[in-house]
């Protein structure tokens, strides 16, 4: 979503350029805002964005047309009720069913619920187990289904589906993520001509289920953690790590950080896994 947004803002930039722009260099102008799109896609920005983006923070950016966001604003998290369950910004009365626009396939049997600090989502637990797979055969894939089904052997390798997206040939049932469309979710499957779009790709409505798995961090106020080989644009959190006893508090004497500004007492951490 905000990759698109960037790319539509960049695009009214160009279209805005292009106006003012006199007529005889419109190739030269064209090329140089096509780069400019392309890097933006390409840049790598700072910060927990996939955690952002899946609580719902606004992004605020320093400069109109920024590829990165100089700081998130989060505030809404600070209204939670603790007598409600929410996605982003929908919110669920207890007992109430996920809804499907903020379901992902693999979000099952998901309801609203009473918790110890807030409400929070209790989900099915989904197996996806099968047996072993012949040689020759393999798994075909719909991505607006949890679980890869159903078994295909087909008599000849040649008649399997293949795909190539950036540069990698994947064949029928292989999942991708296309890397100018870091939220999307793909599946190899005939007829794939390089189109993003529905059969073979979804965007899910989160990247990592934050919301539904761990409300109770949220609302006690934990941060997300990476492991060292772990992007935080990209992946999600593999645990949180909340305020204890042992912690000194430093607040931060001009308030709230400006934009782009690091926190007093900024650290990383490295985790040892055992
Ligand atoms: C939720 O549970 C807490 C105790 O854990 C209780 O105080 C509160 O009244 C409950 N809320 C509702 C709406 O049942
Ligand atoms: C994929 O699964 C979805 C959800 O169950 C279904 O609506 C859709 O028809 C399926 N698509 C194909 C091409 O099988
Ligand atoms: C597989 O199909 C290709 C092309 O249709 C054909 O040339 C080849 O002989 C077939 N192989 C087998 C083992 O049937
Ligand atoms: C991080 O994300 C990438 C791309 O989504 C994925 O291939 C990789 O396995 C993830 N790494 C970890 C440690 O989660
Ligand atoms: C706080 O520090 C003490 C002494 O070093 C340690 O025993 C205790 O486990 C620490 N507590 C936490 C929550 O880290």
């Amino acid at each position: 979503m905000d990759g698109h947004g960037r790319t539509l803002l960049l695009l009214q930039i160009f279209f805005c350029f292009f106006v003012f722009a006199s007529t005889d260099e419109t190739k030269q102008v064209k090329r140089v805002s096509q780069k400019e799109i392309e890097d933006c896609s390409q840049v790598q920005c700072p910060g927990p964005l996939t955690y952002y983006d899946d609580v719902g923070c606004t992004p605020v950016y320093k400069n109109k047309g920024d590829c990165c966001a100089c700081k998130y604003n989060c505030d809404h998290l600070n209204a939670r009720s603790r007598n409600k369950c929410y996605v982003r910004r929908n919110s669920y009365e207890f007992g109430e069913r996920l809804r499907p626009e903020d379901k992902n396939p693999c979000n099952v049997g998901c309801f609203c619920k009473n918790g110890t600090n807030s409400g929070r989502f209790v989900c099915a637990i989904v197996d996806c187990y099968h047996g072993p797979i012949d040689t020759g055969c393999y798994m075909k894939r719909n991505i607006s289904q949890c679980c890869p089904g159903p078994l295909t052997c087909p008599k000849n390798e040649s008649e399997i589906p293949k795909c190539v997206v950036d540069g990698v040939t994947y064949k029928d049932g292989e999942f991708f993520i296309p890397k100018n469309e870091p939220r999307k979710r793909c599946t190899c499957r005939e007829g794939y001509t390089g189109q993003n779009i529905k059969p073979f790709c979804i965007t899910p409505s989160t990247t990592c289920s934050t919301d539904l798995y761990h409300s109770q961090d949220i609302a006690k106020k934990c941060i997300p953690i990476y492991y060292a080989d772990q992007n935080p644009a990209t992946n999600c959190s593999s645990s949180w790590r909340c305020q204890n006893a042992n912690d000194t508090v430093i607040p931060n004497p001009s308030g709230s950080p400006s934009c782009g500004e690091d926190c007093p007492g900024k650290k990383r951490y490295d985790l040892q896994i055992r």
